[in-house]
């Protein structure tokens, strides 16, 4: 009875299809095993199964690290193969996940043709449709994060890239694909803000040094930064502090895109109390030079921040007192300038640390 069962997990051992996945890279998620030479033909895949544990559609390429294309070499931040998904042509992997979570998944994707690149990842019934832009690292690759809530225990995880263009093999590079459980927290009596801190987030790849971006959630109310929403039109960027400068704990929020982007909580507050927000604001470490105003937002209270980046690291703290004048208000940041590094990519000024308390005793303060 001990030998069948040891039998059939050692039977099972890489057969993700017994046991709810619990997170990181998918199977082949970095495309490392790749399709036998008469599954392929040139670079193109002709077979529909030609790579481990996904399942392809339409134009699929793939692509070998150092491989040229005109006169771009071709480079991959995840071991040595990725995939370029032509026109409306698509990925996809079925999954055994816990029914009923939250997840965030991960995947780094670059451009390579000229025109403004998408993709479409799908989880039924959820989707996002997210811009593939080359504008925020300098090698050409971003990881970029969505989330989901697992609707079943077996979910199918679809990458698809709706584009049509004349060239059918022009599309984005897909490389290293994971996913993560969220553990949305909870408001307490430290801070009245959810994720204050951001320590719960997207999965971040381990060797990844450019963060994640995590786009506007224009389609979907499930916010891979538990707490947060993104508004406007562009992304923020997640970043950790094996790779950067924050402010406090693991994680925090760099702001990539001026105006274009800001972060958003809304809170429900006591009309006439008086509340304080602080938070931190300071540079990542990463070259980010200049000067640089954090605004916050508190409903119509606003506060400028101004923070002198030389792009090493560092951060101060601020305060913003308010006297709630609504049951909701809404918390939101973002940054008043654009910033650009010397090879053109957008970063940002850092905010982390954020906490909301009201003030039992305002006239002592
Ligand atoms: C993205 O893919 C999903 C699932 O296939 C589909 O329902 C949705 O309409 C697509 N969105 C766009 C904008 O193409
Ligand atoms: C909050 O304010 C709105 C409008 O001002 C009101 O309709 C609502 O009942 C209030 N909610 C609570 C919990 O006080």
């Amino acid at each position: 009875m001990l030998k069948l069962f040891v039998l059939s997990v050692l039977l099972c051992a890489t057969c993700h299809v017994a046991f709810a996945f619990a997170g990181g890279l998918l199977p082949n998620g970095n495309f490392e095993f790749g399709p036998k030479p008469s599954q392929m033909k040139g670079t193109v895949v002709i077979d529909r199964s030609g790579i481990p544990e996904w399942e392809i559609s339409g134009f699929v390429e793939y692509i070998k690290s150092g491989q040229k294309q005109g006169d771009m070499l071709l480079v991959v931040p995840e071991g040595a193969f990725a995939v370029r998904l032509g026109n409306e042509a698509s990925i996809k992997q079925k999954l055994k996940v816990i029914k009923g979570m939250y997840y965030s998944l991960t995947f780094s994707a670059a451009r390579t043709c000229a025109q403004e690149e998408r993709v479409n990842v799908s989880v039924a019934p959820d989707s996002g449709v997210l811009p593939i832009q080359t504008m925020y690292s300098s090698n050409g690759w971003d990881s970029y994060a969505w989330a989901f809530k697992a609707m079943s225990a077996f979910i199918e995880i679809v990458i698809h890239n709706p584009g049509v263009e004349e060239d059918p093999a022009c599309g984005p590079l897909i490389d290293a694909v994971a996913i993560k459980a969220l553990f949305p927290p909870k408001a307490t009596n430290k801070n009245i803000l959810k994720n204050g801190d951001f320590e719960e987030g997207p999965y971040v790849f381990p060797k990844a040094s450019w963060g994640v971006l995590i786009p506007p959630n224009i389609e979907d109310d499930h916010s891979p930064l538990p707490g947060w929403m993104i508004e406007s039109l562009k992304a923020v960027k997640y970043i950790d502090s094996a790779h950067f400068s924050v402010p406090e704990g693991k994680r925090a929020v760099e702001l990539v895109a001026g105006k274009e982007s800001a972060i958003a909580q809304v809170v429900r507050t006591t009309v006439g109390k008086v509340y304080t927000l602080t938070f931190a604001v300071g540079d990542a470490n990463n070259a980010c030079e200049g000067s640089m105003i954090v605004e916050a937002f508190a409903g119509k209270d606003t506060l400028k921040v101004p923070y002198q980046s030389t792009g090493k690291g560092g951060f101060k703290r601020a305060t913003l007192r308010f006297t709630a004048v609504t049951n909701r208000t809404r918390i939101m940041f973002l940054s008043t300038f654009y910033t650009m590094k010397s090879d053109a990519s957008l970063c940002g000024p850092v905010i982390d640390d954020i906490r909301l308390l009201s003030v039992r005793n305002p006239r002592l303060v």
